[in-house]
């Protein structure tokens, strides 16, 4: 497995800020697959969308994922929907630990409405962007890790992400007894 840390959740979940503090906390380089897509395509996220559509977008997100490939020891903040089709919590797990930043659907609703353009929010109503959170949660779920967003701001989720990733290289005796027991 590879050692990278990678950052999978919703929009609005806060992978950018927590990714950021992690990279910081841990003396990593902090890498988002939207960035190295808009490097690529000298275009931002919205213009991509609105030009060549959401289908071509998917498309640079799969050459993206097999970049990720030559990455090592970074923190990795994917796009909210990178990591929800066939074939890439396993392609994504293989490149490192994969933590999910989760969050009420509400909230993260609200946080992605308030910063940022997102294009996979225009021209959606409130329950359309339900329905794709709710499509997109058993990837989600599938996660190494899963921290709680849940009234935290980004430090304190930072700091939640740094102890479970311990936690998962150096089980405490009691969640090791736990994990014992329970096989
Ligand atoms: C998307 C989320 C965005 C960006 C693109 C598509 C999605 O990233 O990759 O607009 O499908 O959920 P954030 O999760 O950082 O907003």
């Amino acid at each position: 497995m590879g050692d990278n840390v990678i950052l999978v959740g919703f929009m609005g979940a806060g992978k950018s800020s927590v990714g950021r503090l992690l990279a910081r906390h841990l003396g990593r380089c902090f890498v988002e697959t939207d960035d190295m897509i808009t490097a690529r395509e000298g275009r931002s996220i919205p213009e991509i969308f609105a030009e060549r559509g959401e289908a071509h977008f998917r498309a640079l997100e799969d050459e993206t994922v097999r970049l990720l490939a030559l990455k090592s020891g970074d923190v990795i903040a994917t796009g909210g929907g990178l990591y929800c089709r066939e074939g890439r919590p396993a392609a994504l797990k293989a490149l490192g630990t994969v933590v999910w930043l989760a969050g009420e659907f509400d909230a993260l609703y609200e946080r992605a409405r308030r910063a940022g353009e997102r294009p996979m929010l225009a021209g959606r109503s409130r329950d359309e962007v339900e329905a794709l959170y709710r499509a997109r949660e058993p990837y989600y779920r599938q996660a190494d890790l899963v921290v709680d967003t849940i009234g935290i701001g980004p430090d304190q989720v930072a700091q939640e992400v740094l102890r479970a990733l311990r936690e998962r290289l150096a089980p405490s005796p009691l969640a090791r007894g736990r994990a014992e027991g329970a096989r």
